[in-house]
């Protein structure tokens, strides 16, 4: 079975950063290179943080600063969910590496031209850089063979009770991609809300003792302590199930939907509106997730996170 060629962007932020440590551990998933957009925290902090996870994971791929801000939206950020590093908690190594002169469109266009084979594109985070390669690089779109992202949800919001963060922080982003017409698998939170780790299971991931688990477990603790305040049982790694998503896609419930974004308004703005029934006749865009096997899921981040403490075959 050939490996997905995949390109990573996102805000890391903790669950953007266990999506990839997800990705990095799959021998199902080639990773061709990852791009940051500001989101969670500031563009400065999402990258350094993106070359500190890949410094943890011992992942050395082209890494490429996305713009400072959405296409028109005025930027927003989550010091609350995140931390002001955007990726608080535990101590991270330092960089082992710079990123790329290029930005980050121009970087997905150079390894998407660079491909032999279509490329499946992995964003955890508002979807600034992907629409801006789009719009950039229209002559390239048929080289993209898929998008799995982390973002909207057709039943409710988080940000907003319309609005899923990634969405509402850029929609006019949103809008292009969904409008693209390739592909989509939307992680929404549909499913990611249903993708929770339980303290218990952080345990389990503790256990497991090489580093990136330690790192791992740490990280779930500081990122579900303010999801506990809300009323959370667990952790929602709302990132990692679009990675999950490629590894093992049976894990996954979903409905072929066609899905449109609200860019105006006073409430809904940044809403992913789904057509259930069918109302304008169109086509689907999205391959909406609708519900995941929770444990399934788990089971599946503590046997990758175990393959860090396993020597190089
Ligand atoms: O709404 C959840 C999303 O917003 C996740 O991608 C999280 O990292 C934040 O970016
Ligand atoms: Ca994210």
């Amino acid at each position: 079975m050939s490996k997905i060629p995949i390109i990573l962007d996102g805000d890391p932020g903790h669950d953007d950063a266990m999506a990839w440590v997800l990705a990095n551990a799959s021998d199902k998933l080639d990773i061709r290179g990852i791009t940051s957009c500001c989101g969670n925290s500031t563009i400065e902090k999402t990258t350094y943080n993106a070359l500190r996870v890949c410094a943890l994971i011992g992942l050395k791929v082209p890494v490429a600063k996305g713009g400072k801000r959405p296409l028109l939206a005025e930027p927003m950020n989550a010091p609350s969910v995140h931390g002001e590093s955007g990726l608080d908690g535990p101590e991270l190594p330092e960089p082992v590496f710079d990123i790329e002169d290029l930005d980050a469109p121009s970087l997905i266009a150079k390894l998407v031209e660079e491909s032999e084979e279509p490329i499946t594109l992995v964003p955890t985070g508002p979807l600034t850089n992907i629409a801006t390669f789009l719009l950039t690089y229209p002559e390239l779109k048929h080289k993209i063979k898929h998008i799995s992202m982390m973002g909207g949800g057709v039943q409710f919001g988080n940000w907003t009770p319309a609005a899923e963060f990634n969405i509402l922080v850029d929609p006019e982003a949103a809008d292009i991609v969904f409008k693209s017409g390739i592909p989509i698998t939307m992680a929404g939170l549909d499913v990611t809300e249903q993708a929770l780790i339980f303290p218990e299971d952080f345990e389990r991931i503790r256990a497991l003792g090489n580093p990136v688990a330690i790192i791992v477990a740490e990280w779930l603790e500081f990122f579900y302590e303010f999801h506990r305040t809300i009323g959370y049982a667990g952790a929602p790694v709302h990132d990692a199930v679009a990675v999950a998503n490629l590894i093992m896609p049976d894990l996954m419930e979903s409905r072929d939907l066609y899905v449109q974004v609200e860019t105006t308004g006073d409430f809904c703005k940044g809403a992913t509106i789904a057509d259930f029934n069918n109302k304008y006749e169109k086509e689907p865009n999205a391959k909406v997730l609708m519900g995941i096997d929770r444990e399934g899921f788990v089971d599946l981040m503590v046997d990758m996170i175990r393959t860090y403490g396993e020597v190089a075959k």
